[in-house]
């Protein structure tokens, strides 16, 4: 099967997990696409989803899935998203596709928190895909020097604005041992609005393909 049709098993096998009258925190990604492609043939049997990104609320709207906000919907029962990486204990990195901030903060809200990958995210630690973190614009150069100092190297997404108005740096050469740690030192930095490391708040559930992980 290709990486793809992985992606698709996974987005549709997530439809398990959507009951009736749900409203479903939507992520962000090719992965999650196809979910939101799966949840449109369920559209009326949902109240609606709340949205991580300006992508998947177009892909949404275009389907005529309503798209409500998360200060009305309030704590949600499930959110689906991809991940970039997810180790043994379902720590994540996310933020590939710039989506990390309104993911984490969706997340957050979230009693359960469905992550869907195709098996090429699955690693034995995290790392090897650099490590997305969003910045303030005026502090880009302060926080890739601090970042230097813990040991990455910082390669700026240039000509990406995030959602918010904001920059992103990727992060490289981080072999990432202690992600609860790491996550909470990193938010220290001055200037950081997000990390792309979920491992304080990791996913609950983990479907590779249509698979799900132990
Ligand atoms: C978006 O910012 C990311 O967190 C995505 O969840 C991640 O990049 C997964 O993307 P794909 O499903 O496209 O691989």
């Amino acid at each position: 099967m290709s990486q793809d049709e992985q992606k698709r098993s996974a987005g549709r096998a997530a439809m398990r997990y959507v009951e009736d009258g749900m409203i479903v925190g939507v992520g962000t990604g090719s992965t999650v696409a196809h979910f939101i492609d799966a949840l449109a043939e369920r559209k009326h049997c949902i109240e609606g989803a709340v949205s991580s990104s300006e992508q998947s609320t177009r892909l949404l709207k275009e389907r005529d899935i309503p798209v409500l906000d998360l200060n009305a919907a309030g704590e949600l029962a499930l959110y689906v998203d991809g991940a970039d990486e997810c180790d043994d204990r379902k720590y994540l990195i996310k933020g590939g596709g710039g989506a990390l901030t309104r993911e984490k903060i969706i997340a957050a809200a979230s009693k359960t928190f469905l992550c869907i990958i195709d098996p090429a995210k699955r690693v034995s630690t995290l790392g090897r895909f650099p490590l997305p973190i969003e910045v303030i614009p005026m502090a880009r150069s302060q926080v890739a020097r601090a970042i230097v100092k813990i040991g990455g190297q910082p390669v700026w997404r240039d000509g990406v604005v995030t959602d918010n108005g904001n920059w992103i740096l990727d992060v490289h050469g981080l072999r990432i041992a202690d992600p609860v740690g790491l996550e909470r030192d990193l938010n220290q930095i001055a200037g950081v609005v997000t990390v792309g490391l979920f491992a304080q708040r990791p996913a609950d559930i983990v479907l590779i393909g249509e698979q799900v992980m132990p």
